[in-house]
Formats: structure tokens, sequence, C-alpha cells
């Protein structure tokens, strides 16, 4: 089954005030496809996401779906990285819950389809739990579930894992690989993290330093799913990003006139 919207990005520019800050992206993602955006810190990653989302007006135009984005809808999802945005008052099921329950949906589907998406995440156990009651890898797994449970065309993430620690990260790399499939929808991942990217992505978009930050490199990834990091396919793959990455990085740094050092041989 197949739910993915296919994405479109046509000649993409984006300004705030006077200050372009992504110029001329061109870009298609296949329904379904799962692609992570990688750059250096404050290259214009968060601000291509949000336009996606339709919270920012852009120049060019973004499709999803063949559909213009002028808006933020319900197709696409957005996952932010504080899961601070679920609500405290309510159980972990009520928040849950709740998107389709603005969406008039009676009781007894929402309850059901609630306890389907909680228990997509693994948090069962948890339904009746308070956020303040669970780890930040289990909140986060929450705020997933709210997410899907909209049953989105589109997710967006905007380094959903980034604050967790090493092995929650891991955990949920892979549960997030084994939702993917079972929903069949199209994911636009944020990470710094080339290792996240190369475990996950179909295709990785290397994005340049900015500002009027634009794509660098794509790097497509056809391995097959669980992939193994010390494969030398790996291994190659993340000294190809390291090394993309790591010029953007520095030109980055350059521009704040903080200068990295070159390590001692
Ligand atoms: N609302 C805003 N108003 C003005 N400038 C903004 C706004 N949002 C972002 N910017 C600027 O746009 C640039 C890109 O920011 P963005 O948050 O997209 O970077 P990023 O690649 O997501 O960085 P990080 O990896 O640190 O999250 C930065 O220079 C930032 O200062
Ligand atoms: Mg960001």
């Amino acid at each position: 089954m197949s739910r993915g919207a296919q994405i479109r990005l046509d000649h993409v520019g984006i300004s705030f005030g006077d200050a372009q800050i992504v110029s001329n992206v061109n870009l298609d993602i296949r329904p379904g496809e799962f692609v992570c955006l990688l750059g250096p810190s404050g290259c214009g990653k968060s601000t291509l996401l949000n336009a996606i989302a339709g919270f920012l007006p852009v120049s060019g135009g973004i499709a999803v779906g063949g559909t213009a984005v002028t808006e933020p809808g319900r197709d696409r999802g957005v996952v932010f990285q504080s899961a601070e945005v679920l609500f405290p008052w309510l159980t972990i099921r009520e928040n849950v819950e709740y998107g389709l329950k603005l969406a008039g949906v009676p009781a007894p589907e929402r309850r059901r389809k609630a306890d389907h998406y909680v228990a997509m995440v693994g948090l069962s156990h948890a339904a009746d739990k308070f956020p303040k009651q669970l780890s930040g890898g289990m909140r986060q797994r929450a705020q997933i579930a709210r997410v899907l449970i909209n049953e989105p065309s589109v997710v967006l993430m905007d380094e959903p894992f980034g604050a967790l620690d090493a092995q929650t990260r891991e955990v949920l790399q892979t549960e997030l690989d084994r939702i993917w499939r079972a929903t069949g929808c199209t994911i636009v991942f944020v990470t710094h993290d080339i290792w996240e990217a190369i475990l996950l992505a179909d295709r990785v978009v290397v994005i340049t330093a900015g500002p009027r930050a634009g794509i660098k490199t794509i790097e497509p990834i056809s391995l097959a799913h669980p992939r193994d990091a010390a494969s030398p396919e790996c291994l190659e793959l993340f000294r190809r990003l390291r090394d993309d990455i790591g010029e953007e990085v520095q030109r980055a740094l350059e521009q704040q006139g903080l200068k990295q050092e070159e390590p001692a041989t």
C-alpha cells in the first residue's frame, strides 16, 4: 500500500526581509520516497521544510500531490525536534486522538485509530500516562503517532531525534524505518547526523552553506534495509558525504569569522 505524495520544488527561493536564505532549489521527490536533508547549521534546512509545510511564502513553486502549497494542510504532518508540542494535560492516547477530535471524527472511531497508532510506535503500555511521565524518546514516539493518525501523505521531520541519547536514537531510527514502510508515506527528514541519513534515506540531499543556500549534491542510496553501517558501501558513502558537508561547514564557519584549524598530522 502506498499513500505517499509526490513533492515538487520548482525554482524555490525563500527570503526573510532582504535576506535571501534559499535560492533556486529544484527537487522532485517521488511518492513514498525517504529524503534526508543534510547541511551546515543555519544554511536553511528548517526553512525549506517549513516552506513545504506551508508555513512560509516562497518564490517559484512547491506542489504536493500535484497541488500548489499555499498554506499548512492535513496532507502534511510535521514532527519537530522537541516533543513539547504534546499537551501536558492530556494522556498520550488523548494527545494522539486530538487531531481527529478537531476533525469531528466520532469517539469510537478515533479511539480505535489512536490505539492503532499508539501501538505502531510501541506505546500501548503508556497510553494512559501523561507526557511528563514519559522519557524523551517515548514523548517523541507519541509525537510521531499524533502526526501519523491524520494519515498524512507527507511527513516532514526536523531533527526529530536530535535531542535524544545515541541508544534511543538508534531504536527510533529502526522504528521509523518500519513505520515508513508500513504507511507508505513520503518523508523529508532534516538531520545533522550523516549516519542517520545513510541508514534511513533513499536519497541524501546536501545543502550548501548559506546565504542563498541551494543543493550541492544528491546521493541516491539503493542498499536494502536494514542497512549495515559497517558494510564497505556504507563506509564509502559516509566518507563522500562527510567530505561534501565538511566543505560546506568550513564555508559556513568562515562566513561567521570562525575558521576551523587544520587537524595536526
Ligand atoms: N523567521 C526568521 N526571520 C529571519 N531570519 C530567519 C528566520 N528563520 C530563519 N532565519 C534565518 O535563516 C537562516 C536559515 O535558518 P534555518 O533555521 O533554516 O537553518 P537550519 O539549516 O535549519 O539550521 P540548524 O541546522 O541550526 O537547525 C539562518 O540564517 C536564520 O538566521
Ligand atoms: Mg534547523
